[in-house]
């Protein structure tokens, strides 16, 4: 009874005092801030949107205060709000004023939380009864991102109704400095880059595999088992760096790497240099191509990532759809890609649906509970390289492209199946329990994307085509 009567004091307290603070507003209201002109109309509808629905949590320092702020639970609740905001999200009055210009990954989010109506959060909106998104104000956020989009030079190839999309194409032909790519082929396939020359790059990124070893952890020179799973080499050059935890800028810096590691490949990079030195081919080719350096680390790993930036692989049936050919996706197919527009594009966007972020691996509810097993070091991902405690289980979200082929899936290699990866990813980034059918109708999306490699789908190559 008593718990009643609390529950029963409690709701009447909350209906006397909100309409007072909501009348009395907020303090510290802020100057509205102008477009700058040259803005979209359509940004100019959305800026005073964001300026009065969305400021209080995204731009610290310009947060209004409203009178019960300086109560000690209140005051905590909205200082913990604007930290974990501001971690996903911060809107600078640069951003405000169109001075600045949305990131990809900052339009992916907004678009994420429109569809699902989850921003402002819940308990806020409980005290700003007008803080909620009309469904207007929410259709014009979603014209303006599209329109922004369609303004990058990656929407290029869609059709003009599909330049909005998180998703963009993939380009059919991508031009480099073929001479270096071949090179960098050859290389890729050398075994004398390791320690008992039984091992190449491909050995554990079999481009007849979808660019990985379909194995859950990597393999290395005499049999050693890594503590990492392999991830595809295809489209790698779209990552914003490289490795599941981002420690290498670029695909240059990445493949000085596995050369090196005693777990890996095992040799030095003198002797690499030594080895292909002797070999007449190389020496000549190095000397031709990179004129007063010759060969050395610098250079293999230049080559090798020539040949690694030619591994595109567009025309994914998907590609073509955005291409403006309406008759290539099934119904389902089609019904998945509305699902993982709601449930997963804000981190699985641009031409490789990932490599834009790092995001943590248990979002919304914790995976390594559910995978079970010890932690591992591999599992605190980019807190290893950053050593902020912010980073732990953060990785860089991975490609889609060619997903059906790049089995088992995340960063330990722990899921053989694809609907299962799919089933674990809307629990723990979304905490969603899918359906059965949805999560089908998801993977049909996810496997449009399989792409093309020298003209062949990638499900197709045997070792001829790629060697
Ligand atoms: C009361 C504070 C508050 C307000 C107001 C608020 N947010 Fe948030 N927002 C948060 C918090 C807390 C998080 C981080 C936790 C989460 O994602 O729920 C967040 C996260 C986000 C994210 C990241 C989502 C992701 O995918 O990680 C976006 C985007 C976002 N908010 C957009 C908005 C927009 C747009 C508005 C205005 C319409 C808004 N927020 C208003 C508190 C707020
Ligand atoms: C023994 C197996 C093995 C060999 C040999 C190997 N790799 Fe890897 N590769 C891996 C593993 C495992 C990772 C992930 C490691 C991590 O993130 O910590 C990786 C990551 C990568 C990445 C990063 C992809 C991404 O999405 O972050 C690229 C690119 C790559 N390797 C290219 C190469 C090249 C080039 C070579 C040859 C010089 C090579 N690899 C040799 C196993 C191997
Ligand atoms: C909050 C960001 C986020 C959201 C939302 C998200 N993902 Fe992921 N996804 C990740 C990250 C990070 C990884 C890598 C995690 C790891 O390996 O530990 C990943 C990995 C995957 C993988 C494994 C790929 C591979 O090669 O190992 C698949 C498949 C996948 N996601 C599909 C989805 C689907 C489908 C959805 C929507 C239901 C979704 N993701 C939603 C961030 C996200």
């Amino acid at each position: 009874m008593k718990k009643k009567q609390l529950v029963i004091f409690f709701f009447l307290a909350v209906l006397l005092i909100l309409p007072i603070s909501n009348m009395i507003g907020l303090s510290g209201e802020n100057e509205p801030i102008a477009v700058v002109p040259g803005s979209s109309e359509k940004f100019a509808k959305v800026s005073p949107v964001l300026q009065n629905k969305c400021v209080d949590c995204h731009s610290p320092g310009m947060t209004r205060m409203p009178i019960y702020a300086k109560l000690p639970i209140a005051k905590q609740l909205m200082a913990k709000d604007i930290e974990n905001a501001s971690g996903r999200l911060i809107l600078t009055k640069q951003l405000y004023s169109g001075e600045t210009s949305f990131t990809p990954l900052m339009l992916a989010r907004i678009e994420g939380t429109v569809r699902n109506n989850s921003m402002p959060p819940h308990l806020y909106l409980s005290m700003h009864w007008t803080g909620r998104l009309t469904a207007e104000e929410q259709q014009n956020i979603l014209d303006w991102i599209a329109d922004e989009r369609a303004k990058s030079s990656l929407s290029s190839d869609a059709i003009k109704s599909l330049k909005g999309e998180p998703i963009q194409t993939l380009p059919l032909k991508v031009s480099l400095d073929e001479r270096k790519v071949a090179l960098g082929h050859k290389l890729f396939f050398e075994k004398l880059l390791s320690g008992d020359e039984t091992m190449s790059c491909a050995s554990c990124h079999d481009l007849t595999k979808g660019g990985t070893d379909q194995a859950k952890v990597a393999t290395g020179i005499r049999g050693q088992q890594g503590p990492i799973n392999s991830p595809s080499v295809y489209n790698a050059s779209y990552n914003l760096a490289q490795f599941w935890d981002g420690r290498a800028k670029d695909l240059q810096e990445q493949a000085a790497g596995p050369v090196a590691n005693p777990g890996e490949m095992g040799e030095e990079w003198d002797n690499v240099v030594k080895k292909l030195s002797q070999v007449n081919e190389y020496k000549n080719s190095f000397d031709a191509l990179y004129a007063g350096k010759g060969l050395t680390k610098t250079t293999v790993t230049d080559a090798i990532a020539y040949f690694e930036k030619s591994l595109v692989t567009g025309n994914s049936r998907f590609d073509q759809y955005l291409r403006g050919n309406n008759e290539t996706l099934t119904t389902n197919e089609k019904a998945g890609y509305e699902l993982f527009k709601l449930n997963c594009a804000s981190c699985h966007f641009g031409p490789t649906l990932g490599g834009g972020s790092y995001e943590k691996m248990g979002e919304k509810h914790n995976y390594f509970n559910l995978r079970g097993g010890e932690l591992t070091e591999a599992d605190n991902g980019r807190f290893n390289v950053t050593k902020d405690e912010k980073d732990r289980h953060f990785f860089k979200v991975p490609s889609l492209r060619n997903v059906e082929l790049t089995f088992p899936y995340f960063h330990d290699g722990s899921t053989a199946n694809l609907a299962d990866a799919i089933k674990m990813m809307a629990k723990v980034q979304r905490n969603k329990d899918l359906t059965k059918d949805e999560i089908t109708q998801i993977e049909d999306f996810l496997k449009s994307l399989t792409g093309e490699y020298k003209g062949k789908l990638v499900t197709k190559l045997n070792d001829k085509d790629v060697q």
